[in-house]
């Protein structure tokens, strides 16, 4: 019989990638339904067959590319375990920044919040775990992902949470906002970076927007202008040399106190403005 040590042995050698061992650790947990630390704890243990032969069938399609969160069927995020499918972008350590920046500057436990192309759900399930008084509308245009978005809040019971399909802003009616915030698709169509890794599994529509992938980021910036109360806050996740055509883009739509923020690697990551106090009026293009 193959032990614990054995199997991750002979995974390591055929996953490629940057992080083989650590992917083969996070399977066999997975298959055994046990945290990693077990697999440290009990090298000598023998894997039951059946077993040994889910992890060899998920260790091949990991070998083959497949993202680690769709063979989990899982991502942590802002350390809430989400379900993740093909259906939605896997959220990424680096949004976790647009979250900070959202809790940072809005300091009210009262406050009317959307979260623009919601995915899994979460951004919009982290700040409802964090502020329980928020009113958050979370959106998309893809169906799919708002069911997984509703089934992660179930999940979570995180229940507040209010979900609408729609193109960005079309989804939010009534009332203004105290805060806008959106992770939109931003990499340009040409990118051979879409040819590599996760990004080749993962719903095109979440990752891709036309103008050097600056098209959704525009449209956003345009529209939120007539949903947020003066004062309310825009704050945009971007690619990292996006940063000055958002800012420009907000200056030109008249948002203030317009700043870039830089994720943990120094990438320039997220842009926020704010409507001026005194009006709140849509602007025309
Ligand atoms: C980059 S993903 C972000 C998902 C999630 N917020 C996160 O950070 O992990 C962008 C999301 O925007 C949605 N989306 C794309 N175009 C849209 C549009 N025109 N209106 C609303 N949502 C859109 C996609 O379906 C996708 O779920």
């Amino acid at each position: 019989m193959t032990t614990i040590a054995e199997a991750l042995d002979q995974a390591s050698a055929v996953i490629a990638g940057d992080s083989p061992r650590l992917d083969a650790e996070v399977l066999l947990a997975h298959c055994l339904d046990k945290p990693r630390g077990h697999l440290l704890a009990w090298p000598e243990k023998p894997l039951p067959p059946d077993t040994e032969r889910r992890f060899l069938a998920l260790v091949n399609k990991r070998a083959s590319g497949r993202p680690i969160s769709h063979l989990t069927g899982q991502r942590e995020f802002w350390s809430l375990p989400l379900r993740v499918t093909p259906d939605v972008l896997i959220p990424r350590p680096e949004t976790e920044l647009l979250v900070e920046t959202a809790l940072a500057r809005l300091a009210s436990p009262r406050a009317r919040v959307a979260d623009l192309g919601a995915g899994s759900g979460a951004i919009a399930l982290a700040l409802a775990s964090e502020r329980p008084g928020w009113r958050i509308t979370a959106t998309d245009q893809s169906a799919a992902a708002l069911t997984l978005a509703r089934q992660n809040a179930e999940r979570l019971g995180l229940n507040a949470i209010e979900f609408r399909q729609g193109d960005w802003c079309d989804a939010l009616a009534g009332e203004p906002y105290d805060l806008i915030l959106s992770n939109p698709p931003y990499i340009p169509p040409g990118d051979p970076h879409l040819q590599t890794g996760d990004l080749r599994f993962e719903p095109r529509q979440a990752l891709v927007s036309a103008d050097d992938g600056l098209a959704n980021l525009a449209a956003i910036i345009d529209q939120a202008r007539a949903h947020l109360k003066p004062g309310g806050w825009l704050m945009l996740e971007h690619g990292y040399n996006q940063a000055e055509p958002v800012r420009k883009r907000l200056a030109r739509r008249d948002y203030q106190a317009i700043e870039t923020l830089s994720d943990l690697a120094g990438h320039p990551r997220v842009t926020v403005g704010a409507c001026p106090e005194t009006q709140t009026r849509a602007l025309e293009q």
